[in-house]
């Protein structure tokens, strides 16, 4: 009984881990509003459904999309960029909600990046075998924010990498909660998602959500 309780509270007890100069994983960062992220979720969702976009190259990505807040992240045959409006529907991706923008600024705080401000938020969405290759976010306009990523729902394998698409990348398990933050001497490092294993996650089911918060404009 005791232990059970010890252990569930050193669960979701918040912890830090230095990844490389500027990046940091802030393990169970936010579990404290994971209802209130996920409330919002839904709403964004049913304004902008998950999509699979096109790579440049004719690629369907395997990891569903969709965006909230000023700008969104988009690809397709012409390229990648940041669109104000969603490409499906026309209108304006859905605003982003305050307790996404409340978390991503203290997660920022918290690893040293005080005053980030993002007008984008990313959310990428993982069902089983679904995977991101080694990339580095710099459709951005300037580099001099951070990149705020935050994991819910089934663990996935980060691969964090260096300067050069050649460095080997490590491996960080990311759970429900965790949230990365990488900027400063980091920001352009090499990054991607291994295949994602099989499960079911409690309040998800059978998929893994990734907010990546930054600032595009
Ligand atoms: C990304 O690099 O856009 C996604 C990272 C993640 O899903 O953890
Ligand atoms: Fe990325």
């Amino acid at each position: 009984m005791t232990a059970d309780l010890f252990e569930s509270v050193v669960d979701v007890l918040p912890s830090r881990e230095a990844m490389a100069e500027g990046a940091v994983l802030l393990r169970g960062f936010a579990r404290r509003v994971e209802a209130g992220l996920l409330a919002a979720l839904r709403g964004i969702e049913s304004q902008a459904p998950f999509r699979r976009m096109f790579t440049p190259g004719g690629h369907q990505m395997s990891v569903a999309m969709t965006n909230c807040g000023e700008a969104g992240w988009v690809t397709d045959r012409s390229g990648y960029r940041y669109d104000a409006a969603d490409p499906e529907s026309g209108r304006a991706w859905p605003a982003m909600p305050a307790a996404f923008c409340e978390l991503a600024e203290s997660a920022a705080r918290e690893a040293g990046f005080a005053g980030f401000s993002p007008d984008a938020c990313l959310i990428n969405r993982y069902e089983p075998g679904a995977r991101m290759s080694l990339h580095q976010d710099r459709d951005e306009k300037d580099f001099s924010a951070p990149i705020v990523s935050v994991s819910l729902g089934l663990p996935a394998i980060f691969l964090f990498g260096g300067a050069k698409r050649s460095d080997k990348p490590q491996r960080y398990r990311l759970e429900h909660g965790d949230v990365v933050v990488w900027g400063g001497p980091s920001r352009l490092f090499f990054h991607g998602v291994a295949p994602l294993a099989e499960g079911e996650h409690p309040a998800l089911g059978p998929k893994r959500i990734n907010l990546t918060f930054r600032k595009a404009r």
